[in-house]
């Protein structure tokens, strides 16, 4: 098996596949607050569907696949595709990006399918806070979440915060601390203006305000693919890691694809048009077939996003799976 490269000669290794478009939540940054039309079930892709084109992924090269949604909890059978995707030859890292709501009901029937590692969304420690930012969800529950997953062995597990000015951003040394005795792994996220404006927290600032608490130092001991920069306090068991999509663009390094939950294949977060693989899969496509379909995608891979430049796009994230 020999890895693929796109026309800026970067490896394509990673494929974030969302298995559906519905989430539990309706976070205030991602979601209007009567939630977005969804897709009939018929849309949407089964898991044989997607299991053609982890295959033929895997044969071009592709190696890690991340499952997300929407909330891809909310998708019944779950578990069994998690389990269909671990059992195939090739795929070395399975990972998962969730808002942890039901987490403690599925912790450990997805390890023991094979997940090995996750990621949750929590951008707020305080129980009011969260009912506002996520408009329907418990703090409670994604707490619980977290700790069944620790407690379940999947390793590491990542808090993704996203700050926001005003709403959140008195909370950073807070999750901060959550990386000293704790041992958390939290990472924040500069957000972004996808479609619409949104002003983000630098980078840059955050770790400033961090600093108060100790030097950052480098980090390179963690799982991941990619596009977090990682450091540690002194003494912490855990990290604290920077994803700075719009201060430091890290479309250079990008080794990823996504497959929408409808069989759109994303060449980049910020494309407009996916190349469509449920029409073929439905109407027969053989792994040959797939294949091509999947280096086109690859081959149109842009250099980057323009966001500084303006680009918005009328992508969800919700459908898209960040
Ligand atoms: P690891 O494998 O643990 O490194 O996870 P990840 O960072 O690839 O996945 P996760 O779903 O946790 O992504 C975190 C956030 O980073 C997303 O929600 C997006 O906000 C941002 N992000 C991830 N991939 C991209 C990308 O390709 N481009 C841009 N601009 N942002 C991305
Ligand atoms: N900018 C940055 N991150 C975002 N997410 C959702 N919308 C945005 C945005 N506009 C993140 C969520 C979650 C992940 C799936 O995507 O916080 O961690
Ligand atoms: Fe890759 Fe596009 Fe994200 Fe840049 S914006 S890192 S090219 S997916």
């Amino acid at each position: 098996m020999t890895g693929i490269c796109d026309s800026f000669q970067r490896g394509i290794s990673y494929l974030r596949i969302s298995v559906t478009d519905r989430c539990n939540l309706r976070c205030i940054y991602c979601m209007p607050p009567e939630g977005v039309e969804q897709v009939p079930h018929g849309e949407i892709l089964s898991f044989e569907e997607i299991m053609l084109v982890v295959r033929s992924a895997v044969k071009l090269g592709i190696s890690k696949i991340r499952v997300t949604g929407g909330e891809p909890l909310v998708r019944s059978g779950i578990v069994e595709l998690v389990r269909m995707i671990s059992s195939v030859d090739g795929v070395k890292d399975i990972s998962m990006t969730t808002n942890g709501v039901l987490l403690e009901k599925y912790a450990r029937e997805l390890v023991s399918a094979g997940l090995q590692r996750i990621n949750i969304s929590l951008d707020t420690l305080k129980f009011d806070r969260f009912s506002q930012i996520t408009r329907t969800g418990t703090l409670a529950d994604t707490l619980k979440g977290l700790q069944a997953a620790r407690d379940a062995g999947l390793n590491p597990v990542k808090i993704n915060v996203v700050p926001m000015q005003g709403i959140n951003d008195d909370e950073i040394l807070d999750f901060a601390r959550m990386t000293l005795e704790a041992g958390w792994h939290v990472r924040f996220i500069e957000l972004m203006p996808l479609n619409r404006a949104a002003e983000f927290i630098p980078s840059s600032v955050l770790r400033q305000r961090i600093e108060t608490l100790g030097p950052l130092q480098p980090f390179y001991g963690i799982a991941g693919n990619g596009a977090a920069k990682y450091f540690r306090l002194p003494g912490a068991a855990g990290t604290i890691g920077f994803i700075s999509p719009v201060s430091a663009p890290f479309c250079d390094e990008c080794n990823r694809l996504r497959l929408s939950a409808t069989g759109l294949l994303f060449p980049c977060l910020f494309s407009e048009t996916g190349f469509d693989l449920k029409a073929p899969i439905r109407a027969g496509a053989d792994a040959e077939a797939l294949k091509r379909l999947l280096t086109a995608a690859i081959a149109a891979k842009p250099e980057k996003h323009h966001l500084a430049e303006g680009q918005r796009i009328d992508t969800k994230m919700s459908s898209i799976g960040g």
